[in-house]
């Protein structure tokens, strides 16, 4: 079965049970400056798990393409892979466990076919902030006797504390979360049947996991939520996988073809050895990853997640170097990735000769920068063990003198067999780069150490200063004016828009007192879920093609919808009156080109 069809199987399955089909969304958030990635489907949910009603109902469906950087070094093991799609399924305070849980085992043994004896679950065992799972437990109990076993606790069932079985999307104050029972697979040659999967991470994969989400963190622990909500998410990577008989992931439809196609160019066989079985999973899997930023409009850069695809290329550009590819790695594995994905991103066809010219660009810089590091290296690196000063001292001699990235020296150092404390090499390279202040790339850094997303209270209030700007800059300057992209910081706003040129003095100040003006005039903010029909009556602006669902909500600022200052498809959150926004400063800009103009706000109190 292919990947297309589980994933066809599975929006089935919950259409049939009454979900409707959400869109999914780029991987770069919107508005959310605390989280490089959209990392599983509840990403652009959290609003209406908080309680807000969604335009599609209460009962939803779909699949979420999803980056999680952290597992970076994970990759070129047999199952980790830093992009990945989430399917995912969700009740808002609709059913709850007694649906969720027989419906997945439902989905997993009678339409895709699963062995039920080689399903393990698990569930939460009870702390100061709830009380073990006792419910789910029943539930699976009689879900498994379904199917002919006897689920016993500590056999087939396992409860775990918080760090296995509580899923949260952050540590903040505000954030969602609750118990959850993840779904594992047996993978293992039938020794291991009936361990424990935590401490059997190699045989046992998981799958899915429902999440309870009925709880909100506050200062003093977990409150529960009125609206007792299910989270689902499953990885349809791993669950091609299983269904397809593999305990690789990277021989599943997902990733073969793309290793085929670098076993062809470099006439390396896969199974030929370890290293070159690495080497040829980092390649698949970033070139995979990094195809899928560009579609969503990321180009390598120094920041943020820009930065995030220039590690990418390069450290794809020095596994396809240990592979014997002096060029052109680009230009052959875009067009692969491209082919492979084409039945899930039809969009990628149409953008793949800029994502070639890009990625090729970049490759050849770096693969230059590579050659010379590697070669100085071999000259330096005259003696079997160093120091870690020594170590740090030279990858930061490197890094000054022809920019060789520290991560790309550990790599090399690695591959040597010179042993080395990551962790301290790190420390020391850190501090290196701290006291000489080149701190260009710590944005990126913080906010994937950082973690998981958050609404801070003034992300929240630049995001209505946006709707503010957007109709402002339409007064000033005519209705061509669209946006064109957003991004939101804690310090600032910065907004794209369709204008062929810079604005004038006078114009920016007449933008910023009509913003100045609605924000003293207190006026309430509110939304309306409309078919995407009547919204568009309204005149609401929308700019995103696609994005939306046949309902829509709209944002609107001003006393009632037909008479508001600004109207705009959004999916919030906002501030509930423009009292709450402080006066803002419109105080830099930039022509973008091509009739697009860059604009950036600041309150000025
Ligand atoms: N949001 C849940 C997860 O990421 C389903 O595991």
């Amino acid at each position: 079965m292919s990947s297309k069809e589980v994933l066809e199987k599975f929006i089935k399955f919950y259409e049939d049970r009454g979900h409707v089909l959400i869109p999914n969304v780029s991987l770069v958030p919107e508005n959310d400056p605390t989280l490089l990635f959209v990392n599983s489907g509840m990403f652009p949910l959290v609003p209406y798990l908080s309680g807000q009603p969604h335009p599609s109902g209460k009962r939803l469906v779909n699949v979420q393409r999803s980056l999680r950087f952290e597992d970076i070094d994970e990759v070129g093991d047999s199952t980790h892979t830093i992009a990945f799609h989430m399917i995912g399924n969700w009740s808002l305070g609709d059913y709850f466990k007694k649906e969720q849980l027989p419906w997945v085992y439902e989905f997993l043994i009678e339409v895709l076919g699963l062995s039920p004896e080689k399903l393990f679950a698990t569930v939460f065992a009870g702390d100061e902030s709830a009380p073990k799972d006792e419910e789910s437990i029943q539930i699976l109990k009689e879900v498994f006797k379904k199917y002919g076993i006897e689920a016993k606790e500590g056999e087939r069932i396992f409860a775990y504390g918080k760090k296995s079985n509580w899923w949260k999307r952050g540590d903040k104050v505000g954030e969602l979360g609750g118990p959850d029972s993840e779904i594992f697979y047996y993978l293992g040659d039938g020794s291991g049947i009936r361990k424990n999967p935590e401490d059997n991470e190699g045989e046992f994969l998981e799958i899915g996991n429902s999440v309870f989400m009925q709880y909100r963190k506050t200062e003093t622990g977990w409150e529960e939520l009125v609206q007792k909500n299910v989270d689902f998410g499953g990885g349809l990577e791993r669950l091609a996988l299983v269904v397809q008989g593999k305990k690789d992931i990277f021989l599943t439809d997902n990733f073969y073809p793309i290793i085929q196609e670098i076993e062809n160019i470099s006439g390396r066989k896969y199974t030929e050895d370890l290293e070159i079985e690495k080497s040829m999973r980092i390649l698949a899997d970033h070139m995979r990853a990094s195809t899928f930023l560009a579609m969503d409009g990321v180009s390598p850069s120094n920041k943020d997640q820009g930065y995030i695809l220039r590690r990418l290329l390069r450290r794809m550009t020095r596994a396809g170097r240990s592979l014997g590819f002096e060029k052109d790695l680009s230009i052959r594995l875009v067009k692969k990735v491209t082919e492979t994905f084409s039945w899930l991103y039809p969009q990628l066809e149409t953008k793949r000769q800029e994502i070639e010219r890009v990625f090729a660009l970049e490759e050849d810089r770096f693969r230059k920068t590579l050659e010379k590091g590697q070669k100085e290296l071999e000259k330096k690196l005259t003696k079997d063990t160093y120091t870690i000063d020594e170590l740090a001292n030279l990858a930061f001699e490197f890094y000054q003198s022809f920019g060789y990235p520290a991560e790309i020296f550990l790599e090399d150092i690695k591959e040597k067999k010179i042993s080395i404390n990551e962790q301290e090499f790190n420390t020391v390279f850190e501090k290196l780069f701290t006291e000489h202040k080149e701190g260009s790339r710590s944005g990126a850094e913080t906010k994937f150490k950082g973690g998981l997303a958050e609404h801070t209270d003034t992300v929240i209030k630049y995001h209505t200063t946006t709707h503010l700007l957007h109709q402002a800059l339409r007064s000033v300057l005519g209705d061509h004016v669209s946006q064109q992209g957003s991004n939101i910081t804690n310090e600032r706003l910065r907004f794209d828009f369709s204008h062929p040129k810079k604005l004038t003095e006078e114009e920016i100040n007449e933008v910023e007192e009509i913003i100045n003006e609605k924000i003293s005039e207190s006026l309430p903010v509110s939304s309306i879920v409309l078919s995407k029909e009547e919204a568009e009556r309204t005149g609401a602006l929308h700019f995103f093609g696609d994005k939306y669902g046949s309902d829509v909500s709209v944002y609107y600022i001003g006393d009632d919808l037909f008479s508001a200052f600004s109207k705009e498809f959004c999916g919030g959150p906002h501030v509930s009156n423009t009292k709450e926004l402080k006066p803002v400063k419109l105080y830099k800009q930039e022509n973008l080109g091509v009739g697009k103009q860059r604009i950036y706000a600041k309150f000025i109190e």
